[in-house]
């Protein structure tokens, strides 16, 4: 059911890789909310070729930019601008990689070069879009950012290696940045620390099938999915929250709040 709740607003959508990733079911459900946006990827992305369907479907257009290059998402910001006919008034910030643990190298052996990477495209590339954005004054006021995260920020997760401290820093930035971007043109900047989900990067990750019916277990309304994290990504760049800013926003099925359940106990033959 749609709500109208995008209705003349103009957006760039990153990180549609095919039709499991979070960011194709954002976009399919801004343009049910009545939104115009362009969609972008790095240009390697663009060779699988699936984002051309869902910007025929979403009636969009694709403007590829490595969101680690400055002058791309300059090219990237200017373009939209005049593809959309105005300001930008909600991004989405869906990108995520680590080599170190697609090479599966444990974390206290990590490779500085591949973390370096790790940091540059999933974290620092936030900071470039908003430092690129604001020196173009590319965003109306009120807009609203939204990046995706994981909670492994806050508490450990042996296996997410490096992508834990990259977190943990895209996190700050939407903070730092969250601040001085309110200030002074009243742009809004959030995470949304998301379930385990079964996408490209998410499948990426050791043992992510066991893991993933865990947080299952232990969430009392069961882990969150892509649809419904799309859901939530539209009422943050909706009007509807207009005064959150610079948080951290759980969406996973009180997982983040639950010690323990009584189906894991079960499983382990405690109860
Ligand atoms: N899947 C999960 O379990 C899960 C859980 C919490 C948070 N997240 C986060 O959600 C976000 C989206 O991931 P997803 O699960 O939809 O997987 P996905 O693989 O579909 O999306 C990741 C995207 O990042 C893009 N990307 C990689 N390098 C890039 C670069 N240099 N420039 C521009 N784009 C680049 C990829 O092309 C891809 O589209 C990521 O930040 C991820 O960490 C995922």
């Amino acid at each position: 059911m749609a709500y109208n709740l995008l209705k003349g607003k103009r957006g760039i959508i990153t990180g549609a890789l095919d039709q499991n990733s979070i960011a194709w079911k954002v976009a399919e459900k801004a343009h049910e909310e009545g939104a115009t946006f362009v969609l972008t990827n790095a240009p390697i992305a663009m060779r699988m070729g699936e984002i051309n369907a869902l910007a025929e479907k979403t009636n969009s257009k694709v403007i590829p930019a490595d969101a680690t290059n400055v002058d791309e998402l300059t090219n990237l910001f200017t373009q939209s601008q005049e593809v959309l006919g105005g300001k930008i008034d909600f991004v989405l910030h869906s990108i995520g990689m680590s080599v170190n643990i697609r090479k599966n190298i444990p974390y206290t052996e990590s490779n500085y070069d591949f973390y370096m990477k790790g940091i540059d495209v999933s974290a620092m590339s936030l900071h470039k879009m908003l430092s690129v954005a604001k020196k173009l004054d590319a965003i109306n006021e009120w807009g609203s950012v939204v990046a995706l995260t994981y909670m492994a920020a806050q508490r450990t997760y042996p296996f997410y290696t490096d992508m834990a401290d990259i977190k943990a820093m895209l996190e700050s930035i939407a903070r730092s940045f969250g601040y001085h971007y309110g200030i002074e043109k009243k742009v809004r900047i959030n995470t949304v620390s998301q379930s385990p989900t079964k996408t490209t990067a998410g499948s990426g990750i050791k043992g992510f099938g066991d893991f993933y019916d865990f947080a299952d277990s232990i969430a009392p309304l069961g882990n969150a999915d892509a649809e419904s994290c799309a859901d939530y990504c539209i009422t943050l760049f909706s009007d509807l929250t207009r005064m959150v800013t610079m948080q951290n926003l759980f969406h996973d099925g009180g997982y983040s709040s639950t010690g323990v359940s009584t189906e894991i106990m079960t499983k382990l033959g405690i109860q």
